[in-house]
Parts: C-alpha cells; structure tokens; sequence
C-alpha cells in the first residue's frame, strides 16, 4: 500500500525510535493531554520530592530572586520554557505582581492544554499581565520570538526538565538560549541533584504505580494517534538509577515475542522476549556538573538557591 497521507513530526519519530536498535521513544511525547493530567498527579506524589523542593526553593527566596532579576532594569521580559500547569511560575508570578513590578511573561510548551489553561488562570487573576504563549517544542521555537528587544530577558527553565536532555543535547539547548540573550540577561535553571539512591529510585516506581501509568501512557498515546495495536498489559514499567553518573532511566519492557502492527505508518514492530524500549533520562547533577554546564554554553554561575534537604537546586545563570 501507498502511503498517500503527510506523516505528523509524533508519527516520524515513533518510526524511528521502534526501527531504531536499541528502540527508545522521545520523552517530550509523555505530554499529551492524558500525559499532562498524568504528570500533575505525578507532582502531587509524596515520592516525586523535586515538585517540592522546588517549591520550598521559591516561597523561601522571592525577594532574593526578584532583586536579581531586577539587577540592571526594573522591567524584564520573562520567558518560560515548559511551564506546565505553571504552579511552580504562578508563586513567582504573584509575588511580582504584589511588588507592582512591570514585566511581560512568555511560555513556551509542548502541551497546547496546560498552556491554554495556564493563559486563561492567568488572564482572571492578573487581567493587566501581559501573557503571550507559544506553542511547541522549545528547541524549535526560541529563534522564531522575537526577542530583540531593549528589555533585560530573564528565561526560566525550571522542573530540571534540562535532566531529559542528554550532556550533548544540553549543551546544545543552552548556547542556543545564549544566543538569543544578551550580556546580562539571565537564566534561572533547575537541577535535580544527585542525593541518596534509594530516594531517587522511589521518586520514578512510585507505590501507587503513578508513574507507570505516565511511562505506558506513550503506547495508549501510539495506539489513540498511530492507529497501534500495543498490548499494554504485555509491557512493564521499568525504572533504574545510576549513581556513578547520575542517570535515572526509564524504559519499557515487553514481557513476551510479539509484534506490533502500527497503522498510521503501516509497519509492525517487532519485540523479542524482554526487549525493552528506553523512555526516558532524568539525569541527576552536581555542582561541577552544573558549573561545567554554565562555562562551556556562555554563562557564569551567580548564585545557586536550595532546599532545606539539598535535593535541589535553582541556579541563577548571568550571560557573559
Ligand atoms: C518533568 C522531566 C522533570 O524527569 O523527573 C517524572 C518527568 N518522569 N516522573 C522528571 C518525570 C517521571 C520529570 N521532568
């Protein structure tokens, strides 16, 4: 058979993770709708500790991180790269607004439901905020604003969502951002940090198998939008930490010889017994890292905040 229809960037990539050897699937596809709602459980989860601490890291240094925003103008244009839901943003977001400060706020995600909703939040709490979202993924999107205004640019990444990206990809991703900044202009980042393993490991297997219904959601999501045919229950959520370089995995197993006939690019995935499919790094740093990070993409460390536990960390970056 012909294929007559354009294949979508989601159906492209699915056909070359599952021909690929080893199979892996990119973890920005957790994020549809499902995938969304799925993660806001995950956050509220007594073992996914970096929701937390990251919260206790910006209600404990509003005023801190204000000051430094502020450092060279009143004003700032502030860029969000993957806000999500934007519960972590919106602590910032009215502590500036009881401040009277005037600034301008972007996000920038993947997930077109959370940004809508965020928008909308926003839009009844603070009517005289100036939001304008953009939809997609961040890699693709930050040449295309237009960012050359005189205001000082703050970007946010928070989440340590930079822990999806490989040592490669980060630095690619952040001289990027560098390149759309100016001398002095900022970027407040988080990592998660390496703490102890056990701590880690139960952060991604969480006892009441949340974070398994977020891994297996991406082959309900193949099967609603690629016409799959995956067998859920024949597949396991399969989580690792590694404490040598501080890499937590995630993959998929399949727990049987099977194959898996794909509509929308008509092809069947072939799956030996215990293949597995690799879903997705949360890599764990530390403060080298982190420094070495800064240094090698055009930017110096200012100050880094933490958590009453260290298990955290959100650090100020300067463009230089
Ligand atoms: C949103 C990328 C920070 O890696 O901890 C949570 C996503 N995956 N549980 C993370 C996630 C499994 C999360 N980030």
């Amino acid at each position: 058979m012909t294929q007559t229809k354009t294949l979508s960037s989601f159906a492209l990539d699915i056909r070359k993770g599952l021909t690929h050897d080893p199979k892996y699937i990119s973890s920005k596809y957790f994020y549809d709708a499902m995938g969304s709602k799925i993660f806001r459980q995950i956050m509220a989860l007594p073992e996914y500790y970096l929701t937390r601490s990251e919260y206790e890291i910006l209600e404990n240094h509003l005023s801190e991180i204000l000051a430094a925003f502020q450092e060279h103008q009143d004003t700032f244009s502030l860029i969000e790269m993957g806000p999500g839901d934007g519960s972590k943003t919106k602590i910032l977001i009215e502590h500036f607004m009881k401040q009277k400060v005037w600034f301008d706020y972007i996000p920038i995600d993947i997930s077109q439901a959370e940004l809508k909703g965020l928008t909308n939040d926003l839009k009844i709490a603070h009517p005289q905020l100036k939001v304008a979202p953009s939809h997609g993924d961040f890699f693709e999107i930050l040449h295309q604003l237009n960012l050359h205004s005189h205001k000082t640019k703050i970007i946010l990444f928070m989440g340590s969502t930079i822990g999806n990206f490989t040592h490669t990809e980060s630095l690619a991703f952040l001289k990027h951002i560098r390149k759309n900044l100016s001398t002095g202009d900022k970027l407040f980042i988080g990592f998660d940090l390496k703490k102890e393993p056990k701590i880690i490991r139960k952060a991604y297997n969480d006892s009441q198998g949340i974070t398994r219904n977020f891994n297996l959601n991406l082959l309900h999501r193949i099967n609603r939008e690629l016409d799959g045919h995956f067998n859920i229950d024949s597949f396991s959520h399969e989580p690792s930490y590694n404490p040598l370089t501080g890499e937590a995995k995630s993959y998929l197993v399949s727990h049987k010889a099977q194959s898996v006939k794909i509509g929308a690019f008509n092809t069947t995935i072939h799956f030996k017994k215990w293949e597995a499919i690799y879903t997705e790094l949360s890599q764990k740093f530390d403060e080298e890292m982190i420094l070495e990070l800064a240094e090698k993409s055009g930017f110096s460390v200012d100050i880094n905040f933490y958590d009453s536990h260290t298990y955290f960390t959100n650090s100020l970056w300067r463009a230089i």
